[in-house]
């Protein structure tokens, strides 16, 4: 059965980064798949987070998925910490993951810097938790932005490693060849990897001290229009070519911007600005953008005011994302050999 799983981190502001290289695309899967959307506050906590801070971002994470256009009652919102299934799988998984996996893990080695011994046990464990998300759902899709990618290897590797080691009792126990399905990665479309809008070679990214980098969710028409007029460019027009994008990173990066947000390809972007001086093309994604983003941040603000409701929908899809999650964590159980209460 085909089963749409990804998550979102309530840490710092949500960028367009953010919004174009998944919680968009959450919404158009909806139509196709059965989805959870999740919000991971026990990956956020890998790094300190003040707990007053925590609670109003894992708030206001729901309301930019219910704003952007998720279905609560068709979809699946949640957060991580109330469905305890996913802790309970991702200690399962560190007794099938190596350590040379995660050795290989370049997001590690990142975040935590030049002063690894300091960095917090659950920073290098992330990648696990991960996998325990989606495969405590037996989800069989992930759409993420492409920094996810290496994750997701990983998380094939567990689910292929589990599969192999438990083999006999998964056959015994009635389920077949494999019990959990080898994801696949669901990475593409013309923002799988939005570039800040300072320097065309960094990602965009909530912790970038810049806020002039990146377009927040809930910034207004004027920030909006500001940050793209002030965004980086060279001296060239727009190519009618996407080869003229070879070389030229930050032009590369507002044209799939403008195509993402238009639900169009850099093609069909670069046939109507092809030529055009960026004063030009970005005065068009400027209106593109106000367009586009004004109403997600006047909605996500009109919800993050009703605490209350939010809450519910969380709590709401808690239950329902626990009744899919405990009978596969059972069922592990059972092929792993522990006994179980009955
Ligand atoms: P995070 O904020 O790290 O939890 O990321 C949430 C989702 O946004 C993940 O699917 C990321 O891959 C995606 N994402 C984050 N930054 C970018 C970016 N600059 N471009 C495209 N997707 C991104
Ligand atoms: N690691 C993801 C990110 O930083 C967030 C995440 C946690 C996730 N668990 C997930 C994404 C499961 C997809 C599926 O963006």
């Amino acid at each position: 059965k085909e089963l749409v799983f990804s998550g979102v981190q309530p840490t710092g502001n949500l960028h367009l980064g953010n919004y174009l290289g998944a919680i968009k695309r959450f919404v158009a899967m909806q139509a196709q798949f059965e989805c959870l959307y999740c919000v991971v506050d026990l990956h956020a906590i890998t790094v300190w987070q003040d707990p007053a801070e925590l609670t109003r971002q894992i708030r206001e994470v729901t309301a930019a998925f219910l704003a952007a256009g998720i279905d609560p009652a068709r979809s699946v919102v949640f957060n991580q910490s109330q469905v305890p299934q996913h802790a309970e799988l991702a200690w399962i998984f560190n007794c099938v993951a190596r350590l040379g996996w995660l050795n290989r893990m370049t997001q590690f080695k990142e975040k935590a810097g030049k002063d690894r011994e300091n960095a917090s046990v659950g920073l290098y464990d992330y990648p696990v938790l991960m996998a325990a998300d989606i495969l405590a759902y037996r989800a069989t899709h992930v759409p993420v932005g492409e920094d996810q990618k290496q994750h997701l290897e990983l998380t094939r590797d567990i689910a292929q490693k589990f599969n192999n080691d438990f083999a006999g009792a998964i056959q015994e126990q009635g389920h077949g060849e494999a019990f959990f399905p080898i994801t696949e990665p669901l990475i593409g479309g013309p923002a799988a990897r939005v570039m800040s809008l300072r320097d065309g070679t960094k990602k965009m990214s909530k912790s970038d001290p810049s806020d002039y980098s990146r377009i927040n969710l809930t910034d207004d028409s004027d920030a909006i229009a500001t940050k793209v007029r002030k965004a980086k460019t060279d001296a060239e027009p727009l190519p009618s070519e996407i080869a003229g994008l070879e070389k030229r990173p930050e032009a590369d990066n507002l044209v799939g911007i403008f195509a993402a947000l238009n639900d169009a390809s850099r093609e069909d972007v670069l046939r109507e600005y092809g030529g055009a001086q960026f004063s030009a093309f970005k005065g068009a994604l400027v209106d593109l953008a106000v367009a586009k983003l004004g109403p997600i941040g006047a909605e996500m603000k009109r919800l993050v005011a009703d605490p209350g409701h939010i809450d519910a929908v969380l709590a709401d899809g808690a239950a329902r994302a626990e009744a899919i999650a405990a009978p596969n964590i059972a069922a592990v159980k059972d092929i792993v050999g522990f006994v179980r209460r009955r």
